[in-house]
């Protein structure tokens, strides 16, 4: 077994894993757009952050010990990002999926992690998520020496982004007006706007949600695109500040990802076409003397999402809208 010694020499390899992404300029006609490429991050997502910034603080306070099995309930980059760590500290991992994981993650957390647990029964709100964590509780108590991660509730989560990518965001962007952040455990808009708060109080953060989330009150409704969204209020949002919400259908969300392919060459995630579209329509209109500076996040890449964002038959059949055309050659 590995000793408290070696693993906290693979956790400084950790620490050097993680990499500062770039902040690239968009072209747009009426605001001075920009993306941080989260997709760029080791693991191909936002989550790299406050997967290994969890497990460091848990291993630095001896909460998390050569022996202990991490578990968590994640609809796919938090696991993958838990699994990359876990296999690089030498520690057990098991995630927690329901059926709305991308395939690839899925094929990706079972060829790197020896048990890999999977609910099939919807919650009451149509969401996978209280059932996952349901059986993230059952797997507590039956493995002794278990540590939850707990994205949603886990401060350590937040101060990830507080201390790396908001951090970052003020060295590329330090003039920034509007942040618009994709919320589903509330950790990136929590960290983030409190870091960019400090440094200037004035800095507008823009919450978006998917339509039938219930993190700002909605109602909830059948939700398909995974990402974004949650059907639980998550405890972390509570330290969040935020001073606007915009709510995205998940029609628009295809609409904005086929635009950031077609306009902006980037190959994105459902929950950055849904930040997208939320900057396009709360600008819609709106007149500025000079284009106010904004950023975005692109917190993953469209591969793990080409059996639905970027599948026209099932965009039809489930969105019941027609997905752009390709160009006819
Ligand atoms: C692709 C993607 N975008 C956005 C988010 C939202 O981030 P957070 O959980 O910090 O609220 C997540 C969370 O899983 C995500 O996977």
């Amino acid at each position: 077994m590995t000793s408290r010694k070696e693993l906290l020499e693979r956790l400084a390899i950790g620490d050097r894993i993680i990499r500062e992404t770039p902040v690239i300029q968009l072209q747009d006609d009426h605001i001075c757009l920009h993306a941080k490429l989260e997709f760029l991050n080791g693991i191909g997502s936002i989550k790299d952050r406050p997967a290994f910034w969890i497990l460091k603080r848990g291993i630095e306070r001896g909460d998390i010990v050569p022996d202990t099995t991490i578990i968590e309930s994640s609809s796919g980059n938090f696991a993958c990002a838990l699994a990359a760590f876990c296999r690089l500290l030498k520690l057990n991992f098991i995630p927690v999926l329901d059926p709305v994981v991308p395939p690839t993650y899925e094929a990706y957390l079972r060829a790197n992690c020896k048990h890999v647990v999977k609910v099939d029964e919807c919650d009451e709100t149509g969401g996978y998520l209280k059932t996952r964590l349901r059986m993230v509780r059952s797997l507590m108590s039956d493995i002794p020496g278990s540590y939850w991660t707990n994205q949603y509730e886990n401060p350590d989560g937040m101060d990830a982004h507080y201390n790396l990518t908001g951090a970052e965001i003020l060295r590329a962007l330090p003039h920034v007006e509007y942040v618009f952040l994709g919320v589903s455990s509330a950790g990136t808009v929590s960290g983030v706007s409190r870091v960019l708060k400090e440094h200037n109080p004035d800095v507008q953060i823009i919450a978006v949600d998917a339509e039938g989330s219930v993190i700002f009150g909605q109602k909830p409704k059948k939700r398909y695109i995974s990402g974004i969204g949650s059907s639980i209020t998550p405890p972390l949002l509570k330290h969040a500040m935020i001073d606007d919400v915009v709510i995205v259908p998940e029609s628009d969300t295809l609409t904005a990802c086929y635009e950031l392919l077609t306009r902006h060459n980037l190959f994105v995630g459902g929950s950055t076409g849904t930040v997208y579209s939320a900057i396009q329509s709360y600008f819609r209109g709106k007149r500025f003397k000079r284009p106010p500076t904004v950023l975005f996040l692109c917190s993953d890449r469209g591969a793990a999402y080409l059996h639905n964002v970027y599948n026209p038959e099932w965009v039809a059949s489930h969105l019941m809208i027609a997905a752009p055309t390709p160009v006819a050659s």
